[in-house]
């Protein structure tokens, strides 16, 4: 496995719409399983291809508290089938956008349709955390942010701090 390194705004790539994979073959469980590593590593509880410059519909959560047992997530070509009517807001992070949180409304229940580690079609209920986690991973392959979710003034504001970093880091 290996830790490969997370993309940030204002990286035009998270505006990209990814791709299905075809199959879960070889590849595409190395793929998720040095994502893994990778979120682990951030650390954090989500982490979407694209943050790692692939676009393809491939995602990693592990929504466990610290002290519980691990419950890792390898989820590829993920479809919302079933959302609540009912919300919830969350105060919501990125690795991609590191050090600034927002709080996003979403559903507060879901249930996804995607392939796991082995190819096989699996179906997941997920309310609490992991309903707003994987929602949260899903929009990234859409090229959406949690900041989208945002007022434009505040959207405008995280962008405007985050480019003008990344030019003087570049100009450093
Ligand atoms: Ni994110």
């Amino acid at each position: 496995m290996a830790i490969l390194s997370i993309i940030e705004i204002p990286d035009p790539r998270l505006k990209l719409v990814s791709e299905p994979v075809a199959h879960v073959d070889a590849s595409v469980r190395k793929l998720m399983d040095d994502m893994m590593e990778t979120m682990y590593d951030a650390p954090g509880i989500g982490l979407a291809a694209i943050q790692v410059a692939v676009a393809k519909r491939v995602l990693v959560l592990d929504v466990a508290r610290e002290g519980e047992e691990p419950q890792p997530l390898f989820i590829a070509n993920p479809e919302i089938v079933w959302a609540s009517e009912e919300l919830n807001v969350y105060q919501e992070g990125c690795l991609s956008i590191p050090d600034y949180y927002g709080d996003v409304e979403r559903p507060s229940r879901v249930r996804v349709r995607y392939l796991d580690r082995d190819g096989k079609v699996q179906e997941m209920n997920a309310d609490g955390l992991l309903a707003t986690c994987v929602q949260h991973e899903i929009d990234h392959l859409n090229g959406v942010l949690f900041i989208d979710h945002l007022s434009r003034l505040k959207r405008d504001r995280v962008m405007k701090k985050y480019t003008k970093a990344a030019r003087l880091r570049s100009e450093a």
